[in-house]
């Protein structure tokens, strides 16, 4: 089970100190939100706080980009150090190439789903994906709840890959905390984003060891085949 710290619940003031933070705690990922004002309505950081940060933490950056026009900016990212790229189906016809472009660069790359599109947005493309993430908030601002209509999608998401033998991790992002993330992990979620739930703590390292196991005791196991 993978924990992502996200870094926009962090203080701006000091990123590398927060980055640092989050390794110290004991995350996985460290979650990178990218908005530019038009995909989402806020903006953060770009390439070059990325390549910053890279120089200070070991860490698998997880870099969710919340973009109108990614094409420009996935070898910024790529060469800024991130180890994954995630794009939003919302682009539509761009996804392909998107994916593709991402792929040839020998980076890791996931799709996202916001909570109005149906997870079979995802359908098309998902032997191409090492991650799917389903939003479980609008994207756009940290500290939002929980979006519990959107739990069935990740029991799908589970069902294609077992049912297809395929290998993308299924992620969740937006309002997850120890109280929201077992049910997450019961349909089948394996890597969980969390901002505020534990950049918020004072004792982080705390909260990601109690999410690491609310996450841990509901993990969704497949069925040994009878006989
Ligand atoms: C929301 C971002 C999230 C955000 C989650 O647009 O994609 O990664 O940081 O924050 P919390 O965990 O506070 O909901
Ligand atoms: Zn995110």
């Amino acid at each position: 089970m993978i924990i992502a710290p996200s870094l926009l619940a962090g203080d701006f003031g000091k990123l590398s100190a927060e980055a640092k933070r989050a390794e110290r705690a004991g995350g996985d990922w460290l979650h990178l939100d990218v908005m530019d004002g038009h995909f989402v309505p806020n903006i953060t950081f770009g390439p070059d706080v990325v390549k910053t940060l890279r120089a200070q933490v070991k860490m698998f950056f997880d870099v969710h980009l919340m973009c109108s026009r990614p094409e420009i900016l996935l070898e910024p990212f790529v060469d800024a150090g991130a180890d994954q790229i995630i794009i939003h189906s919302e682009l539509d016809d761009k996804v392909p190439e998107l994916i593709w472009k991402v792929k040839s660069m020998d980076c890791r790359v996931g799709l996202a789903i916001n909570p109005p599109a149906v997870v079979e947005a995802a359908e098309p493309h998902l032997d191409q994906l090492d991650l799917l993430l389903v939003m479980t908030v609008n994207p756009g601002f940290g500290g939002q709840s929980f979006i519990r209509e959107c739990l069935p999608k990740i029991q799908q998401a589970w069902d294609w890959r077992q049912n297809r033998g395929l290998g993308y991790r299924i992620e969740v992002d937006g309002g997850v905390t120890a109280k929201t993330a077992p049910d997450c992990a019961k349909m089948g979620a394996d890597a969980f984003v969390s901002g505020t739930g534990l950049f918020g703590k004072r004792n982080m390292k705390a909260a990601v060891k109690k999410l690491r196991e609310s996450v841990e005791q509901n993990r969704r196991l497949t069925l040994a085949a009878a006989g």
